[in-house]
């Protein structure tokens, strides 16, 4: 089966200002989103996120290289595939929520009895099913988001795209958000988040890829990129430093080597601090 995004030596240029100074938004850029997984896409302002984004959904065109989704070209079929919440979208607020994933849903093609089964659904999924008659000019920043998450996968997408879904939410609003992203990996779909926070992504991605100017600096699954891939951390509550020792010499007898104290691993927003500062002091 073909991976749902694959993104081969991709190229965008922009030409802006009244001498037409190119701007290299990507520039080589290689990435593979694999199915059912939950796909991290990092990288400071400017990095190039949002242009691979907007040519995964076919909103720009690269200038060379490929992108396959669902292993075509984007077609229309494959546009259909695909749920989108842009960053900080800005929805008519005198809809009701109901109304504004209804828009949606018809904008994707759905009608009569199946889109209202789909609006339905989708409402209930992000927890707005009771205040689905209320205009969106009354809801909250996380309610917003909610809203729009249920517009952008009214139409059942196999790929959910979502452009710092957390940004501006309180914790609360936050923890809702993810505990979605991770009910829409449970329903066997593929999603790409945006985000600049680093423990969100920590904790919800399989995968990630940290871009800049254009291009993958790192990427690959979480557990190699953050090196704990043969790393195991146990977590004992009143060990005594003998039984430590005894501990220490069986995993040792047993062919393990002792790597270090507390937790395994390196963490996200180190890992993104040393890269963007290295190639920032070049
Ligand atoms: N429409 C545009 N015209 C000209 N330059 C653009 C346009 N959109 C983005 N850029 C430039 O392309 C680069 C990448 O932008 P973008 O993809 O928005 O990055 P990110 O989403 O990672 O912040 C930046 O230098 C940005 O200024
Ligand atoms: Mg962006």
């Amino acid at each position: 089966m073909a991976n749902p995004v694959e993104i081969k030596n991709l190229r965008k240029y922009y030409r802006s200002g009244i001498r037409g100074v190119g701007v290299q938004a990507l520039s080589g850029l290689n990435l593979t989103v694999k199915q059912g997984e939950v796909f991290g896409l990092l990288g400071p302002n400017g990095a190039g996120k949002s242009t691979a984004i907007k040519i995964v959904l076919g909103l720009l065109r690269q200038n060379s290289g490929e992108c396959l989704v669902f292993g075509e070209k984007i077609s229309k079929s494959a546009k259909r595939r695909i749920g989108y919440l842009p960053e900080a979208p800005n929805f008519y607020r005198f809809l009701t929520g109901r109304e504004l994933v209804e828009f949606y849903g018809r904008l994707c093609g759905l009608r009569g009895a199946g889109l209202q089964k789909s609006v339905r659904e989708s409402l209930e999924l992000v927890g707005l099913s009771d205040a689905a008659n209320r205009p969106l000019a009354g809801y909250s920043k996380g309610m917003l988001q909610r809203a729009g998450l249920a517009q952008a996968i009214v139409h059942n997408p196999d790929l959910v795209v979502l452009d710092e879904p957390s940004s501006g939410l309180d914790p609360v609003g936050m923890k809702a958000m993810a505990d979605l992203v991770l009910r829409l990996k449970a329903m066997g779909k593929t999603v790409i988040l945006c985000s600049h926070m680093m423990g969100e992504v920590e904790t919800l991605c399989d995968s990630v890829a940290i871009l800049y100017k254009g291009a993958a600096a790192l990427s690959g699954n979480l557990d190699s990129v953050l090196g704990r891939e043969n790393l195991k951390a146990l977590v004992f509550e009143n060990l005594s430093a003998e039984a430590e020792k005894k501990i220490a010499a069986l995993a040792e007898e047993n062919g393990a080597r002792f790597a270090g104290e507390g937790r395994a691993g390196e963490t996200l927003s180190n890992i993104f601090g040393k890269i963007v500062g290295e190639r920032r002091g070049k």
